[in-house]
Order: C-alpha cells, then sequence, then structure tokens
C-alpha cells in the first residue's frame, strides 16, 4: 500500500491534495473507456473518477484528493464508508444476500419499516412499501395514491424532479430535456408554480401574496381558486405530489405557510398529499424529514438517496389506513433488500446519534460564511437552505436576476481544479450536499474556495 493511500487510510488527512493536472493518465484512460461504452445520457459535469473515499474525502486513481461536497448527490450521509455502515453490511452479507421480500420474511425487513414509521411525521399508524431508488418510492406513492381513492389525476410543481421512470417523469418539471423524445406523458398531471420566492412566478413577495396571513401564499391557493373551477376536478384529483425543499429544481426553500396552505386544500377536498423526501430527507436538512420544518403532515412519504449510505434502497411510507392494498398489488424482486437494509439501520443510528445535531450546526456555519461571500460577491443572487442542503444561486445582475448560467458551469469547473466536488442545480444554482459529517474546517476549506472562484470569474467578467 502506497503511502497515500495509507495516509487516506488512517484518514490523517481531509482536505484536498492535488498531485497531477486533473484529469490524471488512469482518470483519463476509465474516462476515454466510459465514453465509448457506456450511456451518454450521464451527466458529467467535470472528469472526476472515484478510486475510494473515506468520510467527505475522495480520492481519484491518480492520487488526488477531493473534498466531496456533493456525497453522490446527497446520498453519502454518513460519509465514504462509514466503518459501522460497512461492518453492518459484511456481517449481513455473512449471512445471507438476498430472499426476496415479496415472498419470505427476514427480521431486518420490519426493523426497518418500524423504525421508519416512527420517524416518518405523523402521529399515526404508517405501513412502508421498500424500493430501489427515488423513482420507484414515488411510483410506490402515486399507485397508492390511485389505489386508495380510485382518482387519477395529479398535480405537480414547476420544477420539480420526481425521477424517471414513466410514472415519475410525468411528475417531473425539472428540465425539458428529461422529456425530449420520450413522447406522451403516462400520466394526468398538472403543474403549478412551486414557491420560489426569489422568483416569483407572479411578481408577488411573500407580505403581498398571503404568504405571512392565515389564507396563505398565492401560489399554493391556485389550485383550489383556479385548477379546480377550470383543468382538473377536484374530484377526481388523487395527490398532490410536493417536495418539501425542491432538490433539482434549485434548493428552493418554500416560505413556511406553503405546504400548510397545500395539506389545507387537499383536506377540503379529500385529495392525498405526497411529499418526496428523497433528497431533502435523511438528515439532510438538520431534521430527519424536511417536512418538520414546516409542521407539514403527509399522506405518504417517498425516501430514498441517504437512507442506507449508498446502497440502493427507497421506502414508500404511508398512513396504514391507505396501505391496505392486497398481496400482489405491489412488490419489486430487489425492494428492501436484505444488505441495503442492514446499511440503512446502520445510517439511521449514526444520524440519530450525532449526525442530525452536525447538519443544522455545520449547516448554520456554512450559511453564515456564505451570506458574508454574497457582501463581498455581486454574482451570487440568493442564498438559501436548511441544514446541509444548501443553494447559492448565481446571477448576472441582481437587479435583474438574469441566471448566470455560463458563471455557474465555470464555477463547478473552478472548484474541481482546486480539489472541491460541487455540482450545479435549477438554472445557475450551485448546490451544496455534503456528508453529514462535515468538518468545520472542511466548510471553511469550500468558502476559501468559493472565494477564490468567484473573484476569478467576476475578473474575467470585468
Ligand atoms: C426529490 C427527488 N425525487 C426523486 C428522485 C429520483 O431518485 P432516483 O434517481 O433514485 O430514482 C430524485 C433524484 O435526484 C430527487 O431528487
Amino acid at each position: 500500500m502506497s503511502n497515500i493511500s495509507k495516509e487516506f487510510d488512517e484518514k490523517v488527512i481531509n482536505l484536498p491534495v492535488l498531485r497531477t493536472a486533473l484529469p490524471g493518465p488512469k482518470s483519463l484512460e476509465i474516462i476515454n473507456r466510459d465514453q465509448q461504452y457506456v450511456s451518454p445520457s450521464y451527466t458529467r459535469a467535470y472528469p472526476f473518477v472515484m478510486q475510494r473515499g473515506s468520510g467527505a474525502i475522495v480520492e481519484d486513481p491518480d492520487g488526488n484528493r477531493f473534498l466531496d461536497m456533493n456525497a453522490g448527490v446527497a446520498v453519502c450521509s454518513t460519509g465514504h464508508s462509514h466503518p459501522r455502515v460497512v461492518e453492518a453490511i459484511r456481517r449481513q452479507c455473512e449471512e445471507f444476500l438476498h430472499i426476496c421480500a415479496a415472498d419470505f420474511y427476514y427480521p431486518q425487513l420490519p426493523d426497518l419499516a418500524e423504525k421508519l414509521s416512527r420517524l416518518v411525521p405523523g402521529n399515526f399508524p404508517k405501513r412502508v412499501h421498500f424500493g430501489n431508488s427515488g423513482a420507484e418510492a414515488i411510483e410506490g406513492g402515486i399507485k397508492l395514491a390511485f389505489h386508495a381513492t380510485r382518482r387519477s389525476k395529479l398535480i405537480a410543481f414547476v420544477g420539480s424532479f420526481h425521477g424517471r421512470t414513466l410514472g415519475a417523469l410525468s411528475l417531473t418539471a425539472s428540465k425539458a430535456k428529461q422529456r425530449a423524445g420520450f413522447g406522451p406523458q403516462a400520466l394526468d398531471v398538472t403543474h403549478v408554480p412551486y414557491a420560489n420566492c426569489f422568483r416569483c412566478p407572479y411578481n408577488l413577495t411573500p407580505e403581498t401574496c398571503g404568504a405571512t396571513e392565515a389564507k396563505g401564499p398565492h401560489c399554493a391557493r391556485i389550485i383550489e381558486e383556479q385548477l379546480f373551477k377550470t383543468t382538473v376536478p377536484s374530484e377526481e384529483c388523487a395527490a398532490i405530489v410536493v417536495e418539501p425543499i425542491q432538490g433539482e429544481g434549485g434548493y428552493v426553500v418554500p416560505p413556511d405557510s406553503f405546504l400548510r396552505t397545500i395539506r389545507e386544500i387537499a383536506d377540503r377536498h379529500g385529495i392525498l398529499v405526497i411529499a418526496d423526501e428523497v433528497q431533502c430527507g435523511m438528515g439532510r436538512t438538520g431534521k430527519m424529514y424536511a417536512s418538520e420544518h414546516f409542521d407539514f403532515v403527509p399522506d405518504i412519504v417517498a425516501t430514498a438517496k441517504g437512507i442506507a449510505s449508498g446502497l440502493p434502497l427507497s421506502a414508500t411510507v404511508a398512513r396504514a389506513d391507505l396501505m391496505n392494498w392486497t398481496p400482489g398489488a405491489h412488490a419489486s424482486t430487489f425492494g428492501g433488500n436484505p444488505v441495503a437494509v442492514a446499511a440503512a439501520l446502520a445510517t439511521i443510528e449514526l444520524i440519530e446519534e450525532s449526525l442530525l445535531a452536525n447538519a443544522a450546526r455545520m449547516g448554520d456555519y456554512l450559511m453564515q460564511g456564505l451570506r458574508e461571500l454574497m457582501h463581498k460577491h455581486r454574482l451570487i443572487g440568493d442564498v438559501r437552505g436548511r441544514g446541509l442542503m444548501i443553494g447559492i444561486e448565481l446571477v448576472s445582475d441582481r437587479q435583474t436576476k438574469l441566471p448566470a448560467v455560463s458563471e455557474r458551469d465555470r464555477m463547478e469547473m473552478e472548484c474541481f481544479k482546486r480539489g472541491l466536488l460541487v455540482i450545479g442545480c435549477g438554472t445557475s444554482t450551485i448546490r451544496l450536499s455534503p456528508p453529514l459529517i462535515i468538518e468545520e474546517d472542511q466548510c471553511d476549506f469550500t468558502l476559501r474556495t468559493f472565494d477564490e472562484c468567484l473573484t476569478l470569474i467576476a475578473k474575467e467578467r470585468a
């Protein structure tokens, strides 16, 4: 084992070290083979190749070490290969790898189902259906809503991302290229604008839209005041599907009253509310589920990504009285795989022990640093988020709020060149979704690197 790897194993170093030009020769070889054989539909913003990881540090095949402020898109919640998660996986691997939850019983499944029932908001009995991905958890939620209400229409939000399988894609309204070429949408979904106060689609403010009043914000009320009277007969609407904090759409935090108003409208019309907590759940925002920030209690919750620290697992958690479908109605071969479930149980233990608190503390620390950077860099139009789900929206002009798209893309690349992995979301937003184990000096490095890159980009624009 080389000295580099040994240092790495011992976690001596928790900041980036670059040893070659990027990408290095070994990385380049892998990228070339990937480009020959792997689907070109994957979106790679810059040429990072993963060889190994520990905590928030990842190493490429050329021995370059990077600080990972993305965590495989909010997945590696406990950091890369957390020893307790790895140990739980190892132990489970020695027992058995698979048996199929659809056909047989094993104790890990009710263990995790019971835990999730306790953690997901709502003081009522719940039941859990397991899948392998966020999209599958959403599919489960939609099917359940159809089955429970015997209605077939859905309402979702512009900017939302719920996955790319055909059902989930009907809900997704993030980027046109995600739909282009795939024909008519499978489901009957009507989209309304999300509560994006930085770019209010109605040119209102929280003070003028009703957000600070009992009636709630215009963007939620429009469902009842306009949609139900024109395009969506409420008695045919099965569910409203909403991200409590919008992820791929730009890390958008709605005003406090948005979700409450949606809940009230749904209740008045016997409509279910499905919260997509795939990206914002599992402790990322400093609470186990982002819905808790808004005292929001959904009927169905889709949870995935950070649930098993990187193993594929998802869950659809619902009111028990809704999840009363009969055997055979919904299942999959791999959903609830015992190795992934073991990883999830270890992950939840770690999140509850210390990572929730760390996410809240480091999130505040980063937000404060970013707000200071905002005073210095006019390119930053908005800084928003909860816990370690933080969006930094870049604008060409603070008055017009013109999205600084090429500058955001350049930021991603310049950060990479300095050993910092971040990716974008929305039109011109940089997102921070690091492992929840992130430390203060790693946040400092992130802030210093942002400062350096923004200074460089501003100089070039001048
Ligand atoms: C909010 C949200 N829902 C659903 C999904 C789909 O998850 P997956 O890619 O695991 O299918 C994503 C993925 O980014 C997401 O962010």
